[in-house]
């Protein structure tokens, strides 16, 4: 019997399985998730990824290591390690929260597990109604079935509006340095048959300027309270030159990636990774080794540069984010 079946995560009763998105798409390889060191490690090299991904993976760990029978101390410990694998998407900090009073581990994983099924449905349903026929789409990184349980954030919407028939043609970018966009979104793209073009991040002003562009629609990893937000880096620089060229540009999250703990996105710890993801990729390096380089793996986009978030629970625009909406509908 699975526990557990989406397009990156697996549990097939006794062990629970991960594709390692590391390897696509070139290679479809499925990795051993089950015990939570394993599962920390997967999360931290990115071999597991996605903001609502990273939540269900850890979770799914913790209840198969609870199966096995981990004592409450191992338990708690784990837990903690899970945690604190990535520092920006919320939604690990929010699972985690949630297993660690959990009474029934695999009970408690599994609810989140469809729960974020239903939640990329809601976000589909709200964010396919904006698009229109004929309508260019820029997307970035990966927000698709990889990065979910479920069809995914941001393109989990532009899937929907396939679906509905919409002739729609999507822009996906590369999204240096790992190259989700490149890698991930492509695989997914091409597997759901979406008519689409891959460019590299510095080529997203030129299409927004030819017109080519009529909605930008990107993922999140936390939404603070007043709406700003935090995604992979080039977000932000998306969001100002969709700002520029009058494009609407649209975050789409499920309310588990609202942390109203965060008053604004000034309060979104964000992950700086290694500097030599940035110098080369895989092993293949193009800056001299000793090169100092910068590596922000998440940046900031205020929320007047928002047109609307697209969350499972409606869409808001930012005058009504900047009125504290997300208090009332996510608290
Ligand atoms: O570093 P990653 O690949 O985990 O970053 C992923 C993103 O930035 C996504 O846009 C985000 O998690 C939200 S989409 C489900």
């Amino acid at each position: 019997m699975n526990l557990f079946d989406s397009l990156g995560l697996r549990h097939d009763g006794r062990t629970l399985w991960v594709l390692d998105q590391t390897q696509l798409p070139d290679a479809e390889v499925w990795l051993d998730g089950s015990m939570p060191d394993a599962m920390v490690a997967l999360i931290k090299r990115l071999a597991v990824r996605g903001a609502p991904l990273i939540g269900v993976a850890a979770a799914a760990s913790l209840a198969t290591f609870a199966q096995r029978g981990a004592s409450a101390s191992e338990y708690a410990a784990a837990c903690a390690a899970l945690r604190g694998a990535r520092p920006t998407a919320v939604n690990l900090m929010w699972a985690m929260d949630r297993m660690k009073v959990a009474a029934d581990p695999m009970g408690e994983a599994r609810a989140i597990f469809e729960e974020d099924v239903r939640l990329c449905e809601g976000m589909a349903k709200h964010g396919a109604a904006l698009i229109q026929e004929g309508e260019g789409l820029l997307t970035h990184c990966n927000t698709g079935g990889l990065a979910t349980a479920g069809i995914g954030t941001a393109l989990g919407v532009i899937r929907r509006a396939h679906e509905q028939g919409k002739r729609i043609h999507v822009y996906a970018d590369e999204t240096r340095p790992l190259l989700q966009g490149g890698r991930l979104t492509t695989w997914e793209l091409k597997k759901l048959g979406i008519p689409s073009t891959l460019i590299t991040d510095s080529m997203a002003a030129l299409l927004l300027r030819d017109g080519r562009v009529q909605r930008v629609l990107v993922g999140s990893d936390r939404v603070a309270a007043n709406g700003d937000f935090a995604n992979k880096v080039g977000t932000y620089g998306l969001a100002v030159q969709a700002r520029y060229h009058g494009v609407p540009f649209h975050p789409v999250a499920p309310f588990s990636t609202v942390d109203l703990a965060c008053p604004n996105g000034a309060a979104i710890p964000i992950e700086e990774r290694d500097p030599a993801e940035v110098r080369g990729y895989g092993s293949l390096r193009w800056a001299p080794e000793d090169m100092p380089a910068w590596n922000p793996s998440f940046d900031v986009t205020p929320v007047d540069l928002v047109t609307s978030l697209v969350l499972d629970r409606g869409v808001f625009n930012a005058e009504v984010l900047q009125s504290g909406v997300l208090m009332k509908v996510c608290g």
